[in-house]
């Protein structure tokens, strides 16, 4: 679901012209519509509305501040990965109490923010990070609450890439070394065991490995409460698919917070959610120029403004993203394949292969849609191209969120040794 619909035959989000957004702006850009953030996070908060639960943003997906901030305003915490990402959902408005810190190489550095800031927990996913988080709880006369991330040994996800929860993946606790380390966590000083962690992958259509991943869980968190740790909350991470071509079906959130909520039974726990995609995904669009057309033996090249360094999906994940032009086309127009390439130097910036698109002449635009997921997150001023703006839309209003960089702006880290100036 999301609100980039024709008007008139020109593309809109929500009540704005993106060609107009453009033509202010210029391409490439990014272009959120806050009516599907709200909206998103308002399905999965309804969808669990019956269960003590946090809903915790996932900021890696999309943690422009803006977006953080009309999240946070529908009542969304927080999952973070690094303490930039933390610092952001302080910044724009979420509370630390909804926050939780997962990844595996927390710093000594980041686990002290956290503590100071008073976060919601700890999602810890090795024994020397365990060691590492007390020593810095007590160093700090503080307490750190923990849940241990567990590996389920269950393969999920999209694409190879994306997967997480398979023995052999780096992220969690080896699912036969769970309760040793929750018995060493028990004597730890400076940490307060409170919570099962667990997360198997991202852009998960199919509930059943997620359903076998979380009753490991829950047997797991029955287990270790018969052994007297006071586990009272069960955090089941992120990773629900949404569609990204016509025809796709992922499961829903009704019937994911169903499967949660039969598999949870009547244990008393604090559900926690790590949602991102399936939030942002859908909520924005990549908008690009067509700026040449370049005929080959075997295909027709369209250039577009927009790099892999803008949009980083296709070349990590060889992701389809739909793509439609800005103008709507004409009925009688007939449909003619394209390779979609960028800009950069390399041979996997290439968005998309043998795509029909309708008659696209140099200067018309063109939408990768569902790209408000892992999208401007991801890209980079390689070939010192400058970092893609982002605008957001709330009905007919639109605010740049963040600008492009001047040449001056993306130099200025920048020095010169003495022996050179
Ligand atoms: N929680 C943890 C611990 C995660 O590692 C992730 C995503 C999430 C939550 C959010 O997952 P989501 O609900 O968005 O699926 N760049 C890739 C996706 C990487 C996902 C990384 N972890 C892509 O563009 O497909």
């Amino acid at each position: 679901m999301h609100h980039f619909d024709y008007k008139a035959g020109r593309l809109h989000c929500e009540d704005v012209d993106l060609g107009e957004i453009a033509d202010a702006v210029g391409t490439p850009l990014y272009v959120y519509s806050t009516a599907t953030l709200r909206r998103h996070a308002n399905v999965i908060a309804n969808a669990f509305a019956d269960i003590d639960c946090l809903i915790a943003y996932s900021v890696k997906a999309n943690g422009n501040l803006a977006v953080l901030a009309t999240l946070a305003a529908e009542g969304c915490g927080a999952d973070v990965v690094s303490g930039g990402e933390m610092m952001r959902a302080i910044k724009a408005g979420i509370p630390p109490e909804r926050i939780v810190f997962s990844g595996v190489g927390k710093t000594r550095a980041e686990m002290a923010l956290g503590l100071e800031q008073g976060i919601h927990q700890f999602n810890v996913e090795s024994g020397a990070e365990l060691e590492t988080l007390s020593e810095v709880a007590v160093g700090l006369g503080l307490k750190a609450p923990v849940a241990v991330r567990v590996n389920p040994d269950v393969a999920a996800g999209g694409h190879p890439n994306i997967s997480t929860g398979k023995q052999g993946d780096k992220f969690g606790v080896p699912w036969q070394e769970a309760e040793n380390l929750y018995a060493r966590a028990g004597e730890l000083d400076g940490i307060h065991v409170c919570g099962v962690d667990v997360h198997i992958g991202s852009q998960i259509g199919d509930l059943d490995p997620m359903r076998r991943a979380f009753v490991k869980t829950v047997d797991l968190t029955r287990r270790l409460r018969d052994q007297g740790h006071k586990i009272s909350r069960i955090d089941f991470g992120g990773g629900l698919g949404i569609p990204y071509a016509a025809g796709d079906a992922p499961a829903s959130p009704a019937d994911y917070a169903a499967m949660v909520r039969e598999v949870i039974g009547d244990l008393p726990v604090q559900v926690i959610l790590e949602p991102g995609r399936v939030i942002a995904g859908n909520a924005g669009v990549m908008i690009t120029e067509a700026l040449y057309q370049k005929p080959a033996p075997d295909r027709t090249f369209l250039i577009v403004d927009a790099g892999m360094n803008d949009l980083m999906r296709p070349a990590l994940y060889a992701a389809h993203h739909d793509v439609l032009p800005l103008s709507a086309p004409d009925e009688n127009s007939r449909n003619a394949p394209f390779d979609i390439v960028g800009p950069i130097c390399e041979s996997t910036d290439k968005f998309a292969a043998k795509r029909d698109l309708p008659p696209i002449s140099p200067g018309d635009r063109l939408a990768f849609l569902s790209a408000g997921a892992y999208g401007a997150v991801l890209s980079s001023q390689y070939n010192a191209r400058p970092l893609v703006p982002e605008v957001l839309v709330d009905g007919e209003n639109y605010a740049i969120v963040r600008r492009r960089p001047s040449f001056e702006e993306m130099t200025q880290l920048e020095a010169m040794p003495d022996w050179l100036s």
